[in-house]
């Protein structure tokens, strides 16, 4: 462990001294108190925006995020490490009838880049069924899968992977961009047991056959897993919308460890326009308010937005009155229809005692695997949590239906994704396997 620590502090040293004059940790450190646009939140969705504003240099930004920076996020493969970690918010929920109404937990990210900064880096567009879905239910053709393929490609870079591998075969280039912001790329460390995985689904008669490219619209099939990396490391919206040319622009303020409680209106009596925006520093101990001139925009992610919302007095009537909070904008949609993938292990243990089967086994060959991606920013760490990966779909006349909808938009969508990680990365540790009496590898595969 303190090997990792060392190693990631001496990659921060030269990171911060290249332009982070725009991040600022104490609310006295911005230039003003008023702002064009207030952005809540350094989210996937925040940074976008603030990319996109700030383009325009007649109007100044600022960006309040509740969590700090950390570099840690940078090595593709210690994605699993951050759950319940100092960069999550730790947040609970109710599961449901379906599992007896157990409590989960609900994974966000507590940081610069939100969730993208701990995700599992999967690209995935989901399928044309998902986004022609968007489209009816807003009644907005702009949302189809034939009008947003356009935008989307135009803000992807796909890259070779870091071990510059010849990736013909693995991917259909057609589909995709080339000049954009978003980085997107293959995965550099094959393992044979991916091979296998790849051989599986070109047999003749493959329950799941391979498919070039899973991001063409019809998701269904086994490919070569696409993830949001560049050259070894993590692209997240903060490495990505907030890279060093965005963050050079003066018209861009961020400040962290801002906590926002409420967005606060103009007057008391006025239902509908707000101007301030209340935070904390100090865990609540003092607040601070910001005003913007023209737009506030809530960024905070699904639960975070709510709880600043439902702060503000802003929901569904009924719901507010029993949570005790007075409502004075009743918008009954907020807060409603929240759904969100469950993540179940599936764990294999088999009996290997190759040190090089994957990571966790032997320290040093973790230790070694670190040096490499440090050195040369390839191997097992170079990769978030898909090497390869399916869609899949159960039979039409599969028993579950006759009491259960099909909860997909449509045909080309998975009712089950399957992806099949490096095993052992983050969710295997070392005392796993003496914990299971065998020196077996553990090979975990994840059904969402
Ligand atoms: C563990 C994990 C793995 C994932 N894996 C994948 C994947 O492989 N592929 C994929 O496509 N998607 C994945 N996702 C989902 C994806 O990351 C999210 O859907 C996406 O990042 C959501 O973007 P957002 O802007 O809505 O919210 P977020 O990115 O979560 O941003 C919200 C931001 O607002 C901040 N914030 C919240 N409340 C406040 C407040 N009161 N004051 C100030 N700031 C606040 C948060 O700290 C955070 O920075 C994963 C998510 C998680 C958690
Ligand atoms: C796409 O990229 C352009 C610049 O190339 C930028 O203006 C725009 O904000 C980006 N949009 C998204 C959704 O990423
Ligand atoms: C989440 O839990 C971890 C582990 O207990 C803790 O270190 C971290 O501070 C928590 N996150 C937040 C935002 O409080
Ligand atoms: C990459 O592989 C493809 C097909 O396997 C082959 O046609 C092509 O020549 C290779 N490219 C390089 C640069 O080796
Ligand atoms: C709601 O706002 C009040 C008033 O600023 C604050 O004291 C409280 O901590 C906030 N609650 C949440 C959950 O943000
Ligand atoms: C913000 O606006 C409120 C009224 O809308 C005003 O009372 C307050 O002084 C303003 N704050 C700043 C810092 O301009
Ligand atoms: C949202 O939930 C409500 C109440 O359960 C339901 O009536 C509505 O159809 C749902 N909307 C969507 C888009 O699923
Ligand atoms: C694993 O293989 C070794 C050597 O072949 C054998 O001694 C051991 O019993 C095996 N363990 C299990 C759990 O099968
Ligand atoms: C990094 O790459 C170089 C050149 O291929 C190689 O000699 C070196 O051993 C690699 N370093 C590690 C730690 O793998
Ligand atoms: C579903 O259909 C397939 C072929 O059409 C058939 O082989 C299978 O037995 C059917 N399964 C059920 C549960 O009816």
């Amino acid at each position: 462990m303190q090997f990792c620590t060392l190693v990631l502090v001496s990659a921060l040293l030269p990171f911060l001294s290249t332009g982070y004059t725009s991040i600022v940790e104490h609310v006295d450190n911005l230039p003003t108190q008023e702002f064009d646009f207030v952005v809540i939140g350094s989210g996937t969705a925040g940074n976008v925006i603030t990319n996109h504003l700030t383009e325009n240099p007649a109007v100044n930004v600022l960006v309040l995020e509740a969590g700090g920076f950390d570099l840690n996020t940078k090595v593709p493969g210690f994605f699993g490490r951050d759950m319940g970690s100092p960069l999550d918010w730790n947040f609970t929920a109710n599961l449901g009838l379906a599992t007896e109404n157990r409590m989960g937990t609900v994974v966000r990210g507590f940081v610069l880049g939100g969730s993208s900064a701990i995700s599992s880096m999967v690209y995935t567009r989901r399928s044309d069924d998902d986004w022609d879905h968007y489209a009816d239910l807003t009644g907005d053709s702009g949302w189809s899968w034939d009008s947003i393929q356009q935008y989307i490609k135009k803000n992807e870079t796909f890259t070779q992977p870091s071990d510059f591998h010849n990736i013909s075969g693995q991917f259909d280039p057609t589909v995709h961009g080339f000049d954009g912001i978003s980085s997107v790329t293959l995965t550099s460390y094959v393992h044979k047991f991916d091979d296998l995985v790849i051989q599986s689904s070109l047999l003749p008669d493959a329950e799941i056959p391979f498919k070039l490219n899973p991001n063409d619209g019809n998701n269904i099939g086994l490919s070569w897993g696409q993830a949001m990396i560049l050259n070894g490391e993590r692209s997240s919206s903060a490495t990505s919308y907030l890279a060093l040319q965005f963050r050079k622009r003066s018209n861009l303020h961020i400040l962290l460890h801002a906590h926002v409680t409420r967005i606060l209106r103009m007057e008391d009596d006025h239902e509908t326009a707000f101007s301030g925006v209340e935070f904390t520093q100090d865990a609540g101990a003092t607040f601070q308010v910001i005003n913007a001139t023209k737009e506030i925009i809530v960024s905070g992610g699904a639960i975070g937005s709510l709880n600043i919302l439902y702060n503000s007095s802003i929901g569904d009537a009924e719901t507010l009155t029993n949570l005790g909070i007075l409502s004075t904008l009743d918008l009954p949609s907020v807060g409603q229809n929240y759904t969100d993938q469950g993540i179940v292990d599936y764990i294999w243990i088999v009996n290997s005692t190759d040190p090089n089967d994957f990571l966790s086994q032997d320290e040093s060959v973790r230790e070694g695997q670190l040096e490499q991606w440090e050195q040369n920013k390839t191997g097992p760490l170079a990769d978030g949590a898909l090497v390869t990966g399916c869609f899949f779909r159960l039979p039409d006349n599969a028993s579950i239906f006759e009491t259960v909808k099909d909860p997909s938009a449509g045909p080309n969508s998975g009712i089950r994704n399957l992806r099949v990680p490096h095993a052992g990365t983050q969710r295997v540790h070392a005392g796993d396997a003496g914990d299971a009496g065998d020196a077996g590898t553990h090979y975990p595969l994840l059904i969402m």
